[in-house]
């Protein structure tokens, strides 16, 4: 069977399509799971705890407080440290259906109920599968909260387009309770694979722009958002490697799971590169996706620069190699990813690159392609190893783009 032995937190929330956790929770037991249900008081308004429990073979927390077991129907069994032994036990956890205000708590971090103290405490992979009405699941504040659950490694089910309980129509529904199995089983195969592929390594990722200043106000710098290195720290962290991201100045959050150094300029990123390389720990891997401004201004001026009425001719100086630097350093055992952004030529240059610097691969993408490069949510891009090897990765969005990468350098 397709989850056979498999411990799930089945969490349910207030919506209407709560209805359907009742079939979910035989279909889940069907294919081999052992489910635990956990319902929000609001969900026991649309289908009892005792139907779910009776369906689980198990009872079913509500309340976080014990001595509240029994006023809500049909709940038993509730021991104070339930949701911390709950959140251990667990291979994964699925909230469905998962309603905005739940997804509102979980976005924030909020305690306020069973289901929420199980999910803090959780060590396991989170899947949501969101219901509400179409308006609310379009609402920023909704797709806000949607957007930070990534950010934070939870996977989000799109809800399905259809008819809505209102009588709308929309995108809004929880998917059928057989489809849902399907999409969960999908789930946890990739998790599983994906958990221990790195598990013991440590990975270097630089990220985004540097800064070079000119003045105490002003700085060369160049377009890139930092969200390529961002998506390849957060998947060599889901794959369990300890990761080190040294990070230009961006707007993004730190992936869960990654320790994460700011540096502004080209100086700072030799600096915290090398106390890494040569520390303790020092990398396996290092990737370096920072856009590294290769000139700053001769002299930076300490006080803000006057405007005059002619030219202003501002002399630069080279900024270091950070990955040369490293390059130079490498051992026997340590591989070496660095990125080449290319207008022309792009192979031969990327070729260039990876001898010169002494590396392993080098991720080759087209600066003047659309949905490639700077400031976009895709990327698409040509692995080239040091070994002749050649890899493809056609137009994705950067996090399936930082999977393909790793796919391909990982030691
Ligand atoms: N890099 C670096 N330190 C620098 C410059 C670049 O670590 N001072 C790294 C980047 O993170 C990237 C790769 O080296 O992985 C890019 O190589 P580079 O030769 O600098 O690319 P371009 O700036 O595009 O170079 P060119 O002007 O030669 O095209």
């Amino acid at each position: 069977m397709a989850l056979d032995g498999t411990r799930l937190v089945l969490g349910i929330t207030g919506s209407i399509a709560a209805y359907k956790a009742a079939d979910l929770v035989r279909r889940l037991r069907r294919a081999g799971a052992d489910v635990q249900p956990v319902m929000t008081p609001a969900a026991t308004r649309f289908v009892s705890a005792l139907t779910v429990g009776t369906l689980a073979g198990r009872d079913v927390p509500v309340s976080l407080w014990p001595e509240a077991a029994g006023e809500d129907a049909g709940q038993t069994g509730n021991g104070w440290t339930q949701h911390v032994s709950l959140g251990v036990w667990a291979d994964g956890l699925v909230i469905a259906p998962c309603t905005a205000q739940t997804l509102a708590a979980l976005a924030a971090g909020h305690c306020d109920s069973m289901l929420m103290a199980v999910v803090l405490s959780a060590r396991c992979p989170v899947l949501v599968a969101p219901a509400m009405d179409h308006d609310m699941w379009t609402h920023p504040a909704t797709q806000r909260n949607v957007a930070t659950l990534r950010a934070d490694g939870v996977t989000v089910l799109e809800p399905e387009h259809g008819e809505l309980a209102s009588g709308l129509v929309g995108q809004g529904r929880m998917p059928e309770p057989a489809d849902l199995v399907g999409a969960i089983d999908a789930w946890l195969d990739d998790a599983r694979a994906a958990t221990a592929s790195l598990a013991g390594r440590h990975v270097l990722v630089t990220a985004g722009p540097t800064r070079e200043a000119i003045d105490p106000v002003r700085f060369l710098s160049n377009g890139s958002t930092g969200t390529m290195g961002f998506e390849i720290a957060r998947e060599a962290a889901r794959r369990g490697a300890r990761v080190t991201l040294l990070a230009g100045p961006v707007a993004l959050d730190t992936p869960h799971g990654v320790d994460r150094i700011d540096v502004t300029s080209a100086d700072d990123l030799l600096r915290e590169a090398l106390a890494v390389f040569d520390g303790d720990a020092p990398p396996d891997l290092v990737i370096a996706a920072a856009a590294v401004s290769d000139y700053a201004p001769a002299e930076a001026s300490e006080r803000k620069l006057k405007k005059g009425d002619g030219e202003l001719a501002l002399a630069l100086r080279r900024t270091p190699d950070v990955l040369a630097a490293l390059g130079d350093r490498k051992r026997s055992g340590q591989t070496l990813v660095g990125f080449a952004l290319e207008t022309h030529d792009g192979e031969a240059h990327a070729r260039a690159k990876l001898d010169r610097k002494h590396l392993d691969w080098v991720v080759l993408n087209a600066a003047n392609e659309p949905g490639a490069g700077f400031g976009t949510t895709t990327n698409r891009v040509t692995l080239l190893a040091a070994d002749g090897r050649r890899v493809e990765v056609p137009l994705a969005a950067k996090r399936d783009v930082a999977r393909a990468i790793l796919d391909a350098v990982a030691p």
